[in-house]
C-alpha cells in the first residue's frame, strides 16, 4: 500500500490566524466530502498512572469555548477525567487527506446544557444512556435487554429525566495542528498553540 496525498495543500495565508476559524472551515468541507462521519472522532484520555486510553465518539458542538462530546461520566473515560482532565481529539478525514489533533484540559459542561441536549435525543437513546453502566462488566446481552424492558415497565417514558451519570465534557484546546496530506510525504502541518491568551500560527515539520 503506498498512497499518494495530491488533493489539497494548507499554505500559511489559508491557515489564518485563528484556529476556530479554520476548524469550522475544514469541518464544513469534512460534512460535504464525508457527510455524517465527520464528527467521528478520537479521543485519548490517561489513567492515573500515565497510560494512555483511546476511543472514538463524537463532536456534537464547537465554539471558541471549546469542542463538545456526550458520555458517561462514571465510565473508564470519565474516570480517567475525573483523576486527570487533560484529553486529546483526532480527526481524519479520509477523502480530504487530512488531520486535525487538537489537546487540553477538559471540564464537564453545565448541567442545564446536557439536559438540553438529553433532551433532544430519541427516547431509545436516552433509555439506553440510563440504563447501561458503561464500561463496567455486565452478565450477559440478555441482562442488558433486561434492564431496558425493566425500566420501560416501571417508568413513564414522558416523564424520563437526565441521568446525573451522564452528560457532556468541552475540551478546552491549548493546542491544535491541522495536517494536511501532500505529494512525496511533504505534508503541511500548521500548529496553532495558546500562549498568554493570544493564538500563535507556527509550521512544523511533517
Ligand atoms: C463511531 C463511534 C461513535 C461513538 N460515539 C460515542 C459517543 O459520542 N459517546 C460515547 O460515550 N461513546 C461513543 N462511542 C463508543 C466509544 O467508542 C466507547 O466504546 C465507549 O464510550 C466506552 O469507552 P470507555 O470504556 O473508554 O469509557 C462511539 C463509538 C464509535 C465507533
Amino acid at each position: 500500500m503506498r498512497k499518494e496525498y495530491l488533493r489539497h495543500e494548507l499554505k500559511d495565508e489559508q491557515a489564518g490566524d485563528d484556529p476556530f476559524d479554520l476548524f469550522a472551515f475544514w469541518f464544513m468541507d469534512a460534512v460535504r466530502s464525508v457527510g455524517e462521519d465527520a464528527n467521528v472522532m478520537c479521543l485519548s484520555t490517561a489513567d492515573a498512572e500515565g497510560r494512555p486510553s483511546a476511543r472514538m465518539v463524537l463532536l456534537k458542538g464547537f465554539s471558541r469555548e471549546g469542542f463538545t462530546f456526550f458520555t458517561n461520566y462514571e465510565s473508564r473515560k470519565g474516570r480517567e477525567l475525573s483523576g486527570r482532565p487533560y484529553a486529546a481529539l483526532t480527526f481524519y478525514w479520509h477523502d480530504l487527506e487530512r488531520q486535525v489533533r487538537i489537546t487540553g484540559r477538559t471540564a464537564k459542561i453545565p448541567a442545564k446544557e446536557s439536559i438540553e441536549y438529553f433532551n433532544a435525543r430519541p427516547a431509545d437513546s436516552r433509555i439506553s444512556a440510563i440504563i447501561s453502566p458503561q464500561s463496567d462488566e455486565i452478565p450477559s446481552r440478555g441482562w442488558l435487554e433486561k434492564q431496558r424492558i425493566s425500566w420501560i415497565e416501571d417508568n413513564d417514558v414522558k416523564k424520563m429525566k437526565r441521568p446525573a451519570h451522564w452528560g457532556g465534557y468541552r475540551v478546552i484546546p491549548d493546542r491544535i495542528e491541522f495536517w494536511q496530506g501532500r505529494e512525496n510525504r511533504l505534508h503541511d502541518r500548521i500548529l496553532f498553540t495558546l500562549d498568554s491568551g493570544n493564538w500563535k500560527r507556527s509550521r512544523l515539520a511533517p
